[in-house]
């Protein structure tokens, strides 16, 4: 049976909250604001009840466009994201820069409808639009050697008012063990709740991996590059002791200043209590197996 996704079910005045539908006025019931993505649902989805969208675009980390949570919205928005394009290289047969609309070509999207816990220790379930970067990659060739993949975000000072700052040795870096980058959970988005992907949420194309911290999900990528050895990534750079390369949604494993044992899922209001957090953000059945045999105590 197909599974239904969000849109199949919750009509959209559901989902906008109040202040977005006295802000869009009845012109946001009337016509969408973008041009609506085609995306199948997904066995991966959960099944539990998306953030707003106001919440999904009002909260953000994005430190290219400042620290605070609200600076990427004010912000994002004079960043260019048309044209884009990524180079894909390093160990990989086909390397070269790819424009944007190349690289979503024959990519199937389905949308994702995903839990997304920070490291901060809160969360959001977010319905992403997305592909397989797995397919993204076996198109593009990985060599045998190949045992990681880097991930890099745009630079762009004049677009991106944080880049001043050189708190973080910019460009922003990520980076997933190959096995990891190739497993079916781990998408790149582009787009959500059913639209493109807004600038403060990493337009116009990112990575999610929901078994991981959120500082994993790289926004706004320009660059993936097939590698033999492990990458240098942003809060690891920064922070070593607090912040590892694997970064797996782990309760027993508390960050040095703070428990990990627990969550707060924004928007559930001041009342609501934390949530208890789930090992590997809930994925374990799918993502376990990719560990066996390593201390995640050790390699946090
Ligand atoms: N990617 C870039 N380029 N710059 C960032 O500052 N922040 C990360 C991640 N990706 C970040 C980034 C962190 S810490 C989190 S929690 C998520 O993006 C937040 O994603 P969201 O704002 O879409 O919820």
């Amino acid at each position: 049976m197909r599974k239904l996704g969000w849109s199949d079910v919750t009509p959209k005045p559901l989902w906008l909250n109040r202040r977005q539908l006295i802000a869009g006025g009845a012109a946001v019931l009337a016509t969408p604001a973008m041009a609506r993505i085609e995306a199948a649902p997904s066995r991966f989805s959960t099944d539990l009840a998306p953030n707003t969208l106001e919440e999904i675009t009002s909260y953000n980390n994005f430190y290219e466009f400042g620290t605070g949570k609200e600076d990427p919205a004010r912000y994002a928005g004079g960043l260019t994201t048309d044209p884009w394009s990524i180079v894909i290289d390093g160990l990989v047969e086909r390397p070269g820069t790819y424009d944007l609309a190349d690289v979503v070509k024959d990519r199937p999207l389905e949308e994702r409808i995903y839990r997304f816990r920070c490291v901060e220790a809160w969360s959001m379930v977010i319905p992403w639009i997305g592909f397989e970067l797995a397919g993204l990659l076996n198109r593009v060739g990985v060599q045998p050697s190949a045992k990681f993949v880097a991930f890099e975000t745009l630079v762009r000072p004049e677009e991106m008012p944080g880049q001043s700052s050189p708190f973080i040795e910019w460009p922003y870096r990520e980076g997933l063990r190959l096995d990891e980058a190739m497993h079916p959970l781990t998408i790149l988005a582009t787009g959500l709740y059913g639209e493109e992907m807004p600038k403060q949420n990493g337009a116009p194309i990112r990575l999610v991996v929901p078994w991981k911290y959120g500082f994993k999900s790289i926004k706004s990528i320009v660059r993936i590059t097939l590698t033999d050895t492990m990458p240098a990534t942003t809060w690891n750079m920064l922070q070593p002791q607090e912040y590892g390369f694997y970064a797996n949604v782990n309760p027993q494993v508390d960050h040095p200043r703070w428990s990990q044992a627990s969550e707060r899922r924004v928007g559930s209001g001041i009342f609501a209590g934390r949530e208890n957090t789930l090992m590997f953000n809930g994925y374990g059945s799918e993502v376990a197996a990719l560990y066996n045999g390593q201390d995640l105590a050790v390699d946090y």
